[in-house]
């Protein structure tokens, strides 16, 4: 490829002159419009909206690089629906944008099927014909954040130096506009977390203040200690929360997987708040197949516990808490397996549902319950980060069901041996 150079192409005295007067004036334009919105879904939709109108394509999307894990994903495109969009897996090798994304440099293919880089998986999973793509990296200073791409020139002629630059200056200007984006939930997010810690630390500060006075009786100071103790200890849960979700949310959070048995943890998990269901009269039930998963089990074992701790606080006395571990019917889905935590309580109303799962969301009703409203949100992105999902269907004055998915294991249980073969050793696989 020779035209790469995509600082502004000279101009020539041709009839093209004034489109192009006109397409810089319109990025001009559209620059300025993306730096006045700091939401990120309208500001990626704008992005690849603004991107195929200026290249004159059929479609744009964005891939973005998860920080976490390196992966590339699509955000948006611009003319399907990004759940469609967010399920396809955009290898680093073997991919146009991956090579894009790894290079920081701008790339094209003029004809898709003659051109081995050229992902088409994609293609087929939204059924949609590649001919001709171009993709730029967007980059803050020399570091890659995603890829922007642009597919099916409407003329199907050739990508032109003039299209590589104005498609470069747009994804630059559209990285800042993201960064922004991102800092700016970030910033929200931490007003949130300074007024959520305000409560325990004024219970701190009263408490501290009436026990610096010399004549407090010493009843009442062993109250006051107590309390201060309880509030100590709900900073510290509300600080491993924040710290636990800000990892999540900006995708630092790593996951440490290892293959165990789905059906063991939740036993565990249940042996750990027996006690406190039971000073509540509850009974849990544990029921299902013993299946083996691979994945980060602390982080899991966070999940059950929040479910499971929800499941009984939001229970009614005397009730009872059935947990299922199965396999789904879909066979090939790449999350097989499927846990449930089935409750007999209040249940949550349609409009309650969704939120539950929002940051520092509590519903009303159940306010006299201690708590932050973060176990939630927590616990759908620990399972999303696996790549699966997290949902709940609830009825009111019946129950509550919340569910997850987790992947199986590659490795099948282990079977017992029949019994002739009891005493023979098992053949090591790599003789
Ligand atoms: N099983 C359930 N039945 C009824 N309501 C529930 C159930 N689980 C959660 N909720 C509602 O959803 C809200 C959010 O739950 P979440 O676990 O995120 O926060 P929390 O339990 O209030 O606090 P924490 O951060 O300590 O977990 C709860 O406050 C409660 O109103
Ligand atoms: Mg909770």
């Amino acid at each position: 490829m020779t035209d790469r150079d995509v600082s502004r192409p000279n101009s020539t005295p041709s009839a093209d002159d004034q489109h192009l007067v006109a397409r810089y004036e319109h990025l001009l334009e559209i620059t300025r419009q993306l730096n006045s919105t700091l939401d990120l879904g309208t500001l990626l939709n704008r992005i690849v909206r603004a991107a195929t109108e200026l290249v004159n394509t059929e479609q744009a999307s964005i891939l973005l690089l998860d920080p976490a894990t390196g992966e590339l994903r699509f955000e948006a495109a611009s003319n399907l629906s990004g759940s469609a969009m967010t399920a396809i897996p955009v290898p680093m090798e073997g991919s146009l944008a991956g090579w894009v994304a790894t290079h920081g440099e701008p790339e094209m293919v003029n004809d898709a099927r003659s051109d081995s880089r050229w992902f088409a998986n994609v293609d087929k999973t939204i059924k949609f014909t590649t001919r001709n793509l171009l993709a730029v990296p967007m980059k803050i200073k020399n570091e890659v954040i995603g890829v922007l791409e642009v597919i099916n020139k409407n003329d199907d002629e050739k990508w032109t130096g003039d299209d590589i630059y104005t498609l470069t200056t747009l994804a630059s200007q559209a990285a800042i506009a993201v960064q922004n984006a991102r800092l700016f939930q970030q910033s929200d997010f931490i007003a949130e977390i300074v007024h959520e810690l305000r409560t325990p630390l004024a219970a701190l500060r009263a408490s501290t203040a009436l026990l610096m006075r010399a004549n407090i009786p010493e009843l009442r100071r062993a109250e006051m200690l107590r309390t201060m103790h309880e509030e100590t200890e709900r900073l510290t849960a509300m600080t491993t929360d924040f710290l636990d979700l800000a990892r999540l949310e900006s995708g630092r959070a790593r996951l440490e997987t290892s293959e165990f048995s789905v059906l063991e943890l939740v036993q565990e998990c249940v042996g750990l708040i027996r006690e406190q269901a039971g000073e509540r009269g509850i009974e849990i039930v544990v029921r299902g197949e013993d299946r083996r998963t691979e994945a980060d089990r602390t982080k899991i074992k966070r999940v059950l516990l929040n479910l499971l701790t929800n499941a009984i606080k939001y229970n009614r006395d005397q009730g009872t808490i059935y947990c299922t571990v199965d396999r789904r019917d879909d066979l090939t889905a790449p999350c097989g397996l499927v846990v449930l935590i089935q409750d007999t309580g209040h249940g949550i109303s349609p409009e309650n549902q969704k939120h539950v799962f929002e940051k520092f969301y509590r519903v009303a009703a159940t306010a006299s319950q201690t708590g932050t409203g973060l176990g939630l949100s927590i616990a759908r992105r620990i399972i999303e980060a696996h790549g699966c999902e997290m949902g709940l269907t609830s009825e009111l004055n019946v129950g509550t069901t919340f569910y997850f998915t987790l992947p199986i294991a590659h490795a099948q249980p282990r079977r017992e041996p029949p019994a002739s073969a009891v005493f023979s050793r098992p053949k090591d696989p790599s003789q």
